[in-house]
């Protein structure tokens, strides 16, 4: 059965990252792998999750199943912080919610749930997108085209080119819509694009599924909310997987939610139970740790403002890092050429680099990203930013 199988290429992310390990340059930086590290180059726990990870160690008493939607007050705990209080009673009668194994499961769970439904689905996806998107939809059986969305010479969303894309699409199409903090550009769209999307999204039918792997990265809990909000507020269906993974620095307990809105009267009862009963014929009952910290957290004033706090040292660090970045190229008139990097948002931005480039500062300057030119910003420090700018310099 298995004989005709053969090795597979190593992920090229994971595969940087065993050869970042493996090199002794003292200055190598690995701006690779997309997990926030502190000015240490570490992946710590929060605060917040320690402290809740204590009163659980004390409280928990029994390992039995949880229930097939999660962990008690946890999928309520996200639709709060993804809609805030009012607009999530609002949406009550409408929505279901499902905790996941992190959002790449609720990824899974959703386009499951469209294959369900809609098997001959086609879900358009941004130029570029996340390398997970793709294999996901393709594993649940869906199709996919693609729409314009990145800029590479001038660095911004081409929001023109994406609406013209996206009037190729079919009423009953999925539209995969990146939350905020896009992965792998770190080009949102602005602001007042999400009307116009909205509009075109509404006269030809089709459906927005958001993916929100970043809330709080970008410019704080709401305002990183702000488009999704309006999307599920004037599309009468709608789908949105959310992750924990970073913004509580969750990873490896694989914490997330899917959420889904409907059209039809009492909704929440028929896209619960189909939800559930996928779950069941996949992982059965979702991972517990993870959602009982996020619950503990959310359930509590005073940890809640720990992690509010330690959620925004995280995006000033950020921010700070893309500021500082730019600011060192300039003396080598580099930041006009890489200027859009100060103005992105989340981890990740994408240098216009060849692949060429990319290798040639692998080899000689031991910096690593992918050939694309995807770098975790959150791979800088104040120390290593100026051999950072050094190194790009020596490639012009
Ligand atoms: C755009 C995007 N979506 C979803 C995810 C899924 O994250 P996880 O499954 O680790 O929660 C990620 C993680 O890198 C991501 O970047």
């Amino acid at each position: 059965m298995f004989a005709h199988l053969t090795p597979l290429p190593a992920d090229p992310i994971l595969g940087l990252s065993a050869l970042s390990k493996a090199d002794t340059n003292p200055k190598k930086v690995d701006l690779g792998v997309g997990v926030y590290k502190d000015d240490n180059g570490k992946t710590v726990i929060l605060g917040a999750v320690q402290a809740a990870y204590e009163h659980m160690v004390e409280t928990e008493g029994s390992k039995v199943y949880i229930p097939p939607v999660g962990w008690p007050g946890f999928t309520d705990a996200c639709q709060e912080l993804v809609f805030g209080e009012a607009m999530k009673a609002d949406l009550a009668p409408h929505m279901a919610a499902i905790q996941t194994p992190g959002g790449c499961g609720a990824l899974r769970l959703g386009f499951d749930l469209v294959h369900q439904a809609a098997p001959e689905t086609t879900v358009w996806v941004s130029n570029p997108t996340w390398a997970n998107h793709v294999p996901t939809l393709q594993a649940a059986g869906l199709s996919h085209k693609v729409y314009d969305y990145y800029d590479r010479e001038n660095s911004t969303v081409d929001v023109d080119a994406m609406l013209a894309s996206l009037e190729g699409a079919k009423a009953g199409d999925l539209v995969l819509l990146h939350a905020c903090c896009h992965n792998p550009t770190g080009a949102d769209l602005p602001a007042d694009a999400w009307g116009s999307i909205i509009e075109l999204m509404t006269k030809k039918g089709l459906v927005p599924f958001l993916d929100m792997a970043y809330q709080g990265f970008a410019a704080g809990l709401s305002e990183d909310a702000a488009g999704v909000r309006q999307v599920f507020e004037a599309m009468p269906e709608a789908v949105l997987s959310y992750s924990c993974s970073k913004n509580f620095g969750l990873y490896r307990e694989r914490t997330g939610c899917l959420m889904v809105k409907g059209s039809q009267k009492d909704a929440t009862a028929a896209l619960t139970t189909n939800l559930a009963k996928i779950a069941r014929t996949n992982y059965s009952m979702p991972p517990a740790h993870g959602a009982a910290l996020v619950t503990t957290i959310m359930q509590n004033e005073a940890l809640k403002q720990d992690w509010m706090d330690e959620l925004a040292a995280m995006r000033k660090r950020i921010n700070s890092l893309r500021a500082s970045f730019v600011n060192a190229l300039s003396p080598y008139g580099l930041d006009n050429r890489f200027g859009a990097v100060a103005g992105q948002t989340g981890m990740f931005s994408l240098l216009n680099l060849t692949p060429e480039q990319v290798q040639q500062l692998r080899a000689e300057r031991s910096i690593y990203f992918p050939d694309n030119g995807r770098i975790n910003v959150a791979g800088m420090t104040e120390a290593n930013i100026p051999y950072l700018a050094e190194s790009l310099s020596s490639l012009f």
